[in-house]
C-alpha cells in the first residue's frame, strides 16, 4: 500500500462561496479521463486526493493540479489488492473528509482472435480493479459521507456494460455489475444524503481506447469527457451515457429479438494492439 503523499505545502484558502465539493478523491487519476478530471476540479479551496500506479504520471498530474490552486495529495496503489485499498481509503477519508469520490480506475481486455477464452489471471485482475474494489471503496465512502451528512460518489462504467460482448466477457460484465451496483446502492444511500452517479462513456480518446483496432465511432476527447462527467455529477444525475448516439443505440437494441442480437454480437470483430 502506498502512503498518502502531500505534494504541496501551501493551503489555498477558499475565496467567496464554498465550492460544492471541497475534498475529492479520484482513482485512475493517472489515466486519460482521470487526469482531465483532476485538472477540471483543481481550484483554490479544493483538496484533491489522486490515486494511480504510475509514479511519474502521478507526480506530473499533481504538479499541474497544484499550479491551478488545489491542495494535492497522491497515493500510488494497486487496486487489485482490495484490502490495501480499503485501508488506504480509511486513512485518506479520515484525513480529508472526502465529499466527492470518483472511482475511475479500470482496465480492459479483448480476447485474441485465436483464443477460445480470456486469460483467467487477467479476468481476476480485471474483476478486482473494475468491480470488486470500486464497490467496496464506494461503500466505505458512503459510510463516511452518511456520518458527515452527505456526499457524492461517481462510478465510471462503460456503454459496454449494456452488451454481453463475447470477445470481452469480463470487461462488459464488470461494467454491467458496476451499473447494477450503482443503481441499487444509489437507491439506498440517497435516503441518507449520498448521491451516486453511474457514468457510461462510449469511446474516449485515451490509452485504453487507443489500443483498440478498428473504428472508434463518436470519439470524445478526454477533456470533453471530463467536462461532461463533471456536469453529470454536479447535476446529481443517477446515470449518464455519452455521447448521446450510444443512448439511442441502447434503446434501439432492446427492440432486437434475442437470437438476432446474439448473431450480431458474435459477428462484431474487435481487436487490440498490445496483448501484454
Ligand atoms: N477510454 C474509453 O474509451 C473508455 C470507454 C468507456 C469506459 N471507460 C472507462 O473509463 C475509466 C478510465 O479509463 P481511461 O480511458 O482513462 O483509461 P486509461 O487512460 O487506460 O486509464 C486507466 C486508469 O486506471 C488505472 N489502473 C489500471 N489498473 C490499475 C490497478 N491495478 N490499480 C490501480 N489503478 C489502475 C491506471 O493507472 P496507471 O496508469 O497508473 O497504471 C489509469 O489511471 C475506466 O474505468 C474505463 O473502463 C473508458
Amino acid at each position: 500500500m502506498g502512503k498518502g503523499k502531500n505534494v504541496t505545502s501551501d493551503t489555498v484558502a477558499p475565496t467567496g462561496r464554498a465550492p460544492i465539493a471541497r475534498a475529492i478523491l479520484i482513482t485512475g487519476a493517472t489515466g486519460g479521463i482521470g487526469a482531465e478530471l483532476a485538472y477540471h476540479y483543481a481550484a483554490p479551496g479544493r483538496t484533491l486526493v489522486l490515486w494511480g500506479r504510475n509514479p511519474q504520471r502521478l507526480a506530473d498530474i499533481a504538479a499541474r493540479s497544484t499550479t491551478r490552486g488545489a491542495k494535492v495529495f497522491t497515493r500510488q496503489i494497486d487496486l487489485r489488492d482490495g484490502d490495501a485499498a480499503l485501508a488506504a481509503f480509511e486513512e485518506d477519508d479520515a484525513a480529508h473528509a472526502l465529499d466527492l469520490v470518483i472511482l475511475g480506475a479500470g482496465l480492459s481486455d479483448i480476447q485474441g482472435p485465436d483464443d477460445m477464452t480470456e486469460d483467467p489471471g487477467k479476468v481476476l485482475g480485471l474483476a478486482l480493479v473494475n468491480y470488486a474494489t470500486p464497490i467496496a471503496l464506494a461503500t466505505a465512502a458512503a459510510r463516511g459521507m452518511i456520518k458527515r451528512g452527505g456526499g457524492q460518489i461517481a462510478l465510471i462504467g462503460s456503454v459496454a456494460g449494456s452488451y454481453e460482448l463475447p470477445f470481452a466477457a469480463s470487461y462488459s460484465s464488470s461494467k454491467s455489475g458496476l451499473a447494477f451496483f450503482a443503481k441499487a446502492a444509489g437507491l439506498s444511500w440517497r435516503q441518507h444524503g449520498v448521491f451516486v452517479t453511474l457514468i457510461a462513456p462510449g469511446f474516449v480518446d485515451t490509452p485504453m481506447s487507443q489500443r483498440l483496432e478498428g473504428p472508434r465511432p463518436f470519439l470524445v476527447s478526454a477533456k470533453g469527457a471530463a467536462r461532461r462527467i463533471a456536469r453529470a455529477i454536479a447535476r446529481k444525475q443517477r446515470d449518464y451515457t455519452f455521447p448521446w448516439p450510444f443512448k439511442v443505440l441502447e434503446v434501439l437494441v432492446r427492440l432486437v429479438p434475442g437470437r438476432l442480437r446474439e448473431r450480431i454480437l458474435l459477428k462484431l470483430a474487435v481487436g487490440q494492439k498490445d496483448r501484454a
